[in-house]
């Protein structure tokens, strides 16, 4: 497979690359070779990736003669937190590591946020690359500088912009991934098709089943449609004040319940569940066809296999309670991307989120959940 480059440059003085091949490890070695001669390595990974790629990758950069670190934090969403950010630190600064150093991020989303914001703000920011291995980081997370940990008030409650210098997407990690963390991120490149490209979303629709087999080809060309969707959002509002936030469909509801879940429901499914609900409140308010939700609601839960059962586990209160941390909220008032089409979103002259009624949203989740599937 040829390796296929986009340039973000426009997003960051240093312009930075991705990269599908089944060549990442040698070209991960190269890049830091020619940008970073003179600096010393970190990589952060987690306890199975470390099994899975960790070694060998520590291995290879190590040839190069310079000093080389890997620390790893335990898999899942409680790594990302302020406790293993000082962890990894203190491990850093006992070992000497300077300013010039490069941290690699070598795993999925929590690696990734976690890595980034150590990055960002060790020694007042030093560089760092992503070498995401999961389908979620590879389309989302690793692109576009968010770096962040949790809070027990939410997800990404503390973070920073902070672009990597390179992003590596190779798509040999995803053979090694479950099927149910592929679908995670199955959702996030999907609901991006809602809001922005309605010809990918065609095209994931007409070709789901071969898709979940984990065809090639077709995995190929959704993660670069959606890296070219992500791109482009991200180099026209990088700070997220506007445009941006179309990439938080979902996640207004996605953010409430995963939290509530004490994260036992994965980020992607939790916006799967987001999208079923905010479509619905689309419906309601006018700005989208019944058709276009049935859909949508057809790929997700018929195709994909996301059970609604997820959301009668909550309470309607609970669930906005929650959603008030999100962090579109503006006085009090949470804010949702409201979908006019699939592949539009609702937009009032520069406003991309809009305030929704707690009893408006009461109503949606109340539709959804009556309803008598899974
Ligand atoms: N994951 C949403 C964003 O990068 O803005």
């Amino acid at each position: 497979m040829k390796d296929i480059e986009i340039k973000l440059n426009k997003i960051h003085q240093n312009s930075y690359f991705i990269f599908t091949a089944y060549k990442s490890f040698k070209r991960i070695s190269e890049f830091l070779r020619k940008n970073f001669p003179n600096s010393s390595y970190v990589i952060i990974t987690d306890q199975i990736v470390e099994k899975l790629y960790g070694e060998k990758l520590f291995q290879i950069i190590k040839r190069s003669g310079k000093k080389t670190l890997l620390f790893s934090v335990p898999s899942g969403e409680r790594s990302k937190s302020q406790k293993y950010k000082t962890i990894l630190e203190e491990k850093m600064l006992e070992n000497h590591i300077d300013r010039h150093a490069v941290i690699i991020a070598l795993g999925g989303g929590v690696v990734g946020d976690l890595a980034g914001f150590v990055a960002a703000t060790y020694m007042r920011g030093i560089s760092y690359i992503q070498v995401p291995t999961t389908l979620l980081a590879m389309v989302d997370s690793s692109i576009g500088g968010k770096t962040a940990i949790d809070t027990p008030q939410g997800k990404n409650m503390i973070g920073a912009f902070w672009h990597p210098r390179a992003v590596f997407v190779d798509l040999k990690f995803l053979e090694s991934l479950p099927q149910k963390q592929f679908i995670n991120g199955l959702i996030e490149a999907v609901k991006m098709f809602m809001t922005s490209d309605r010809k990918s979303f065609l095209y994931v629709e007409r070709n789901i089943d071969m898709l979940l087999k984990k065809d090639k080809r077709i995995i190929k060309n959704v993660i670069l449609n959606a890296l070219k969707t992500k791109a482009r959002v991200v180099e026209r509002d990088e700070r997220e004040v506007g445009e941006r936030m179309i990439l938080n469909f979902g996640h207004t509801i996605g953010h409430a319940l995963e939290n509530l879940s004490k994260y036992k429901i994965l980020h992607g499914y939790a916006v799967a569940l987001g999208v079923i609900v905010e479509a619905r409140l689309a419906v309601n308010n006018g700005k989208l066809r019944e058709e276009d939700f049935l859909r949508i609601r057809r790929l997700l839960v018929n195709k994909m296999g996301i059970e609604l059962k997820y959301l009668r586990s909550y309470k309607w209160r609970e669930i906005l309670n929650h959603s008030k941390n999100d962090k579109k909220t503006k006085n009090g008032k949470p804010h949702y991307v409201i979908l006019k089409e699939i592949g539009k979103v609702y937009r009032e002259k520069d406003k991309f989120a809009h305030p929704i009624s707690d009893m408006a949203v009461r109503q949606s989740l109340k539709e959804i959940t009556l309803e008598n599937n899974t």
